[in-house]
C-alpha cells in the first residue's frame, strides 16, 4: 500500500478518536461485532485483483445468482492482530494464510489477490479499525478475509467476476469454556472430508458440511466434534474447527496433510514450536486407538489457538486426560506461542509483521 493510503485510512478514523472502541472488553467471546471499516477489491475471472479500497462496514449487495450464494465458490481465512503495551500492533503470519488462499482458489477455479495485495490490504483493514484491537491481554482483532464468486451464474460454472472482502471483529476465547478443557464425541457416520474433495483447503462448504454433527454433539453436551478418516473410519482428521495433536511421553503426533486436513497455519507453527521446546514431532496418520493410552490432546488454530482437550467419546466410551485439567504439554505450547503472537518474548522465526 502506498503511504498515501494510510494517510487516508488515518485520517477518516480521526472522527473516531477514541483509543479504544466502547465495549466490555473483559467479556469477549467469539461472537461478531460490527467494527468501522471493511476492505473490498474486484477481479474478472481472467483478470487480476487492483483499486481495492476500504468501505464503512456494511451489507453487500449481491446478485441473488453470485457463484457463491449457489454454487459455493467461496474461500475464507482467519487470522489475528494484537495490541502491544507500547502501541504497535502484531499480525501473525500473514502471508501464510494469503498463500493459503491462493491455494484454496486454485482449487476452486478462482483468481486470488497476490501475496502482497493480501498482507497490504489486511494491514489497511487492521488500521482501520483499530479502537476495536482489545488492550493487551484481553483478546485480539480476529481479521476474515473472504474470497468469493460473485458474479452471475445460472448454469453450473465459474463465476464471471470475483469479490475479495476483509472484515474484522474483536475476539476472545472461541470455546465457551474459555481456557479450560473441551469435551470432544467423535463423529463415526458423517465425515468431514474424501479423497479429491476440498478438505484440505478453506472452503466455505467445508464448514458448512460439519454444522449437522457439531449441533448434534452440542445438543449432548460436548463442545465440538472429531472426525475420522472417511475410508477406514479409524484415523484421526480434524475438528470442525480446528486440528488436532496427540501427545505420549516427549512425542507430540498429528494427523500428517493429505488432503483432507485443513493445513492449520497454528498447527504448523506448533509443530516448530514444540520441536524447539525439545519434543519429537511426528506428522503422520495416528489411529483413534492411540487416543485410548496418551498423556494428552489439544487442538490448535487461529480461533482456538491451543484448546486442550479434557475427554474424548467414541462409540459411548469416554478418555479423559489430565484428569480433566489442563495438560502439562499444551499449556507450555500455548504460553509459547501466545508470548510470541503478542510480542511478550523474542521472536527469532521471524513469524510477527508489525502493521
Ligand atoms: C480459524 O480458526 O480462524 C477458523 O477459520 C476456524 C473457524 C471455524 C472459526
Amino acid at each position: 500500500r502506498s503511504p498515501s493510503m494510510r494517510d487516508a485510512v488515518l485520517s477518516d478514523t480521526s472522527s473516531e478518536t477514541a483509543e479504544l472502541a466502547d465495549i466490555d472488553w473483559d467479556n469477549l467471546g467469539f461472537a461478531f461485532l460490527p467494527t468501522d471499516y471493511m476492505y473490498i477489491m474486484k477481479c474478472a475471472r481472467d483478470g487480476d485483483f487492483s483499486k481495492g479500497e476500504l468501505q464503512r462496514f456494511g451489507n453487500i449487495e449481491m446478485t441473488p445468482s453470485a457463484g457463491v450464494l449457489n454454487y459455493g465458490q467461496g474461500l475464507f481465512e482467519g487470522l489475528k492482530a494484537y495490541r502491544k503495551e507500547d502501541g504497535n500492533i502484531l499480525l501473525f503470519r500473514p502471508e501464510e494464510n494469503a498463500l493459503r488462499m491462493r491455494m484454496g482458489a486454485e482449487r476452486m477455479c478462482m483468481p486470488s489477490p497476490t501475496v502482497e495485495q493480501f498482507v497490504e490490504a489486511v494491514k489497511a483493514t487492521v488500521l482501520a479499525n483499530k479502537r476495536w484491537i482489545p488492550p493487551p491481554g484481553k483478546g485480539s482483532l480476529y481479521i476474515r478475509p473472504l474470497l468469493m464468486g460473485s458474479g452471475a451464474v445460472l448454469g453450473l460454472a465459474p463465476a464471471p467476476e470475483y469479490t475479495f472482502l476483509i472484515y474484522v471483529s474483536p475476539v476472545g476465547n472461541y470455546f465457551k469454556e474459555g481456557v479450560a478443557p473441551i469435551h470432544l464425541i467423535i463423529e463415526h457416520e458423517l465425515h468431514r472430508a474424501t479423497p479429491g474433495g476440498t478438505g484440505g483447503v478453506k472452503t466455505i462448504g467445508n464448514y458448512a458440511a460439519v454444522l449437522k454433527a457439531q449441533s448434534a454433539a452440542k445438543a449432548k453436551g460436548y463442545s465440538d466434534v472429531l472426525y475420522l478418516d472417511c475410508l477406514h473410519k479409524r484415523y484421526l482428521e480434524e475438528v470442525s474447527s480446528c486440528n488436532i495433536f496427540v501427545v505420549k511421553d516427549n512425542v507430540i503426533s498429528t494427523p500428517a496433510i493429505k488432503g483432507t486436513i485443513l493445513p492449520g497455519i497454528t498447527r504448523k507453527s506448533i509443530i516448530d514450536v514444540a520441536r524447539s521446546q525439545g519434543f519429537q514431532v511426528e506428522e503422520r496418520q495416528v489411529a483413534v486407538d492411540e487416543l485410548l493410552d496418551a498423556d494428552e490432546v489439544f487442538c490448535t488454530g487461529t480461533a482456538v489457538v491451543v484448546s486442550p482437550v479434557g475427554s474424548i467419546t467414541y462409540m459411548d466410551k469416554r478418555v479423559s486426560y489430565r484428569d480433566g485439567g489442563v495438560g502439562v504439554v499444551s499449556q507450555q505450547l500455548y504460553s509459547v506461542l501466545t508470548r510470541l503472537q503478542m510480542g511478550l518474548i523474542e521472536d527469532k522465526m521471524d513469524w510477527t509483521v508489525e502493521v
